[in-house]
């Protein structure tokens, strides 16, 4: 079960950070961003830093308001968010062909929601890379607790610099997770070389649409928010992906932006107008009710000093997200399922 209750989102906040030290990873961590005066190198540069940092001071509010499953989802009109999230990650297993005895990788796993959902679902065994420490320990406990301990694991390291031989996995798929890439060529090169050849990549991306327009100051003001409140350094377009996956060396099967046909919009679960019972901390009285709930434990000193800047910036990521949707000019599920050429001999 994902830690849900109050006392949990509290104490989980700095995951690997001491509680005497979240304070200033928050004046850390703001710093990377442009509203206060860090630039784009300089997240790129120390993306590692920048990103760990990001996860372990918001997983705990990631879980609590989210979940095991720490993305978006298109949306069918009467199924509730937790069934249209369980559906996306069958698609992708699905797009995969996923089977009995493959040998498949998650990269950028999270605490592992996707991972144990597509495990059973597919009876495939899953290796989860992450870079968060804290993550790994959550998705670890969760998988033991779940009888999945012996069949996926988790990995610690950089997605860019992967611990594994070449042409290793029979399977690989990344869930809103290579948007933290400093570089997105470097980081599908890394893939291509794990997966074997002949066999396939799926993901979904975080990209600015066509819409986007770098000159307009409001979808400046909307990519930004989304950067700071969500720990990435840059926003590429579909196009820069599409082409670094070509760079990279796939064939392109197909691609296109889930987002478009979603009978409901993704971003619902995050719209001032909208009320939901069963996703109900997502949406604005949820959020502002958690808010003060970790003001109150901040004040007492159950939730460590910094916790309400934590929720500030999220709340600024929810603002951004919101509104990148609402004009049509981000997405969080730009689909593509590549494959790895098989070389003549
Ligand atoms: C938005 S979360 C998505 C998690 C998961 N795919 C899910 O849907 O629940 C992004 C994940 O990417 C991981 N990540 C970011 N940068 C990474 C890197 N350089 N190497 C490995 N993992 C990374 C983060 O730690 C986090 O777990």
């Amino acid at each position: 079960m994902a830690k849900s209750g109050a006392l949990d989102l509290a104490t989980g906040i700095g995951g690997k950070i001491q509680k005497t030290e979240v304070e200033s990873a928050v004046d850390q961590y703001e710093k990377y961003h442009s509203d206060f005066g860090g630039d784009e190198e300089a997240r790129k540069t120390n993306y590692s830093d920048m990103v760990n940092k990001y996860y372990d001071l918001a997983t705990s509010f990631y879980e609590f308001g989210w979940g095991e499953s720490f993305h978006f989802a298109p949306r069918w009109k009467g199924e509730s968010l937790r069934e249209s999230i369980k559906r996306h990650e069958h698609f992708l297993a699905l797009q995969l062909c996923l089977r009995r005895g493959m040998k498949v990788l998650d990269v950028g796993c999270g605490i592992g929601g996707p991972l144990r959902e597509i495990a059973r679902f597919s009876s495939v065994s899953i290796t989860g890379l992450n870079n968060n420490e804290y993550q790994i320990t959550r998705g670890t406990e969760l998988n033991r607790l779940v009888g999945l301990d012996g069949s996926c694991s988790f990995v610690k390291a950089d997605f860019m610099r992967m611990p594994f031989p070449d042409n290793n996995f029979d399977a690989i798929y990344a869930i809103e997770a290579t948007c933290h890439a400093p570089d997105a060529l470097g980081c599908y090169k890394e893939i291509f070389r794990v997966l074997k050849p002949g066999q396939c990549f799926a993901a979904y991306e975080w990209c600015m649409t066509e819409h986007y327009n770098p000159k307009n100051e409001s979808h400046k003001k909307v990519k930004a928010e989304i950067e700071i409140g969500d720990g990435l350094p840059d926003i590429r377009s579909t196009n820069q992906c599409l082409d670094a996956l070509k760079q990279a060396g796939f064939e392109v099967i197909w691609e296109k932006d889930l987002a478009i046909d979603s009978p409901l919009p993704w971003y619902l679960p995050l719209d001032t107008r909208h009320f939901s019972l069963s996703s109900f901390r997502l949406t604005t009285l949820g959020r502002l009710i958690t808010r003060t709930m970790v003001k109150t434990l901040e004040f007492v000193g159950l939730a460590p000093q910094g916790s309400v800047r934590v929720s500030s910036f999220l709340e600024k990521a929810a603002e951004g997200l919101l509104e990148g949707g609402r004009k049509e000019i981000f997405t969080p599920m730009y689909f593509f399922l590549v494959r790895k050429p098989v070389l003549d001999s």
